[in-house]
């Protein structure tokens, strides 16, 4: 193991300390390299910049293995619930059972928002796409609670994560229902966190509704399968707008923004789209042709990934997840599933996908089961931002808490004009 790396630039040389983490790449501390050198790095799209210290999630993508706090997701999935792995981010460790009644307790007597956000929403256009709308609420909650905007103080900081994440289901479920136009339902808060959103979501005041406890299961699964994924995209957000000292509302409405691009987030619309448009595993060959075409910017959704270069472990837990929930919902036969299964046979034995190590992520399978469990395509974004929150959340506050934390600020290179004299309007 080396601790110093030395680069030389023209006539200087420089050393850089280079550390270590308790898994994957070592870094080099480049902090001083302007100071010393006055260059830059360059590195467009962060491919080999570490922006942060962190001791919450971990990805090795080469062999496919995600860890939370250093549990496998294979077996927060399987064996724990999502509120246990909303602990586990925000706390460390897992909880005790006395920590998780305590915390399950408190996450529940927080779900219901202020009346007045009602208004709110009924101020959007019923045809607005709910991730504009989850924008625009999740941003409003800094205007509603006042009392947990203080990031300096530590009580404020723990009441706003609790806020955030209880109160998250209650926003989407009111963003669904809006969508659909239908009355927001109330929070009930005898019923466990997936169950309670399921019927949020899916109750009408003149019917009795029964959550069915396999897909209230399916869905604290999915949830705890969104959780957290590392410095991606929107956690990156989170954290550059937090670290101006913005409120954790304001940084939260950030990454949701983030999160609705095609790229990220609303993937897995874009791959039931996609499902739906090849329609039946003849015309497969026709989709994987486009997607290989260097002239057609068609992409196969739910397939590749920055990190994973391997199966990503959360797309099998979710293939199962999907098995369940149509099979629970009388759509064992599903023909969707038959084109997902059938282009992922082919995409993983043809070189182009194998040469450049793409494998289905995530969304390949999300988009089946969300529409099982009864979700339209424009609510599959805000289901991921609903889960995502938790982890946003703890990549925030460790940020906050983090003695060296600065205001982030990263340069360019300029390649601009020059510096030229103004031209008055009739000279030019
Ligand atoms: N279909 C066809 N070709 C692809 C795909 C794909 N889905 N993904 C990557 N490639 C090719 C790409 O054209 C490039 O080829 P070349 O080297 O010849 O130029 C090469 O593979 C590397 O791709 P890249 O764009 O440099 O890789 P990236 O790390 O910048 O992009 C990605 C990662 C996820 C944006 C990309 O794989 C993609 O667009 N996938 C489809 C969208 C998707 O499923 N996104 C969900 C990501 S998982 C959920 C989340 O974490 O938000």
């Amino acid at each position: 193991m080396t601790d110093k790396s030395t680069l030389t630039l023209g006539e200087k040389t420089v050393d850089f300390a280079v550390r270590h983490g308790t898994i994957g790449p070592d870094v080099i501390d480049i902090g001083a390299l302007y100071k010393n050198t006055g260059a830059f790095t360059y590195d467009p799209g962060f491919t080999s910049t570490a922006s942060c210290e962190s001791k919450i999630t971990y990805i090795d993508g080469d062999i496919g293995m995600l860890l939370h706090r250093g549990y496998p997701i294979e077996q927060l999935a399987e064996q724990g619930d999502f509120l246990e792995t909303c602990y586990l981010l925000l706390y460390g460790e897992l909880p005790t059972a006395a920590q998780k009644k305590d915390f399950d307790n408190r996450v529940t007597r927080h779900t219901m928002v202020h009346e007045q956000m009602t208004k709110f929403f009924t101020g959007f256009r019923r045809d607005a796409h709910p991730m504009a709308v989850m924008v625009g609420t999740v941003g409003a909650m800094a205007a509603f609670y006042h009392d947990s905007t203080d990031i300096a103080d530590p009580h404020q900081r723990m009441v706003a994560s609790m806020r955030l994440i209880a109160k998250m289901p209650t926003i989407a479920a009111m963003t669904y229902k809006y969508h659909v136009g239908q009355p927001f339902v109330y929070p009930k808060n005898d019923l466990d966190y997936a169950a309670n959103f399921l019927r949020m979501c899916f109750a009408v005041p003149c019917e009795e509704y029964q959550v069915n406890p396999v897909l209230a299961r399916a869905m604290d699964r999915i949830f705890i399968l969104h959780a957290d994924h590392e410095q991606n995209a929107s956690t990156s957000t989170v954290r550059l707008a937090g670290s101006s000292g913005a409120n954790p509302f304001a940084c939260i409405a950030a990454g949701i923004a983030c999160l609705w691009g095609p790229a990220h987030g609303g993937a897995n619309e874009a791959c039931l789209n996609m499902l739906e448009e090849i329609g039946t595993p003849d015309r497969i060959p026709e989709y994987i042709a486009k997607a290989k075409d260097k002239n057609d910017p068609f992409r196969l959704m739910g397939f590749g990934h920055r990190v994973y270069k391997n199966y990503d472990p959360r797309a099998k837990i979710m293939q199962k997840t999907m098995y369940e929930v149509l099979e629970a919902t009388g759509h064992a036969d599903d023909p969707l599933m038959q084109v997902a299964l059938e282009l992922e046979k082919h995409a993983l034995s043809d070189d182009y996908f194998i040469e450049k190590k793409l494998y289905p992520n995530v969304d390949f399978y999300s988009g089946i089961t969300l529409r099982a469990l009864g979700f339209p395509t424009t609510m599959f974004t805000v289901l991921f931002a609903l889960a995502r929150t938790v982890g946003w959340i703890a990549q925030w506050k460790e940020m906050v808490e983090d003695p060296q934390q600065r205001i982030g600020r990263p340069r360019q290179l300029y390649t601009g004009a020059e510096k030229r004299d103004y031209v008055d309007i009739s000279g030019r």
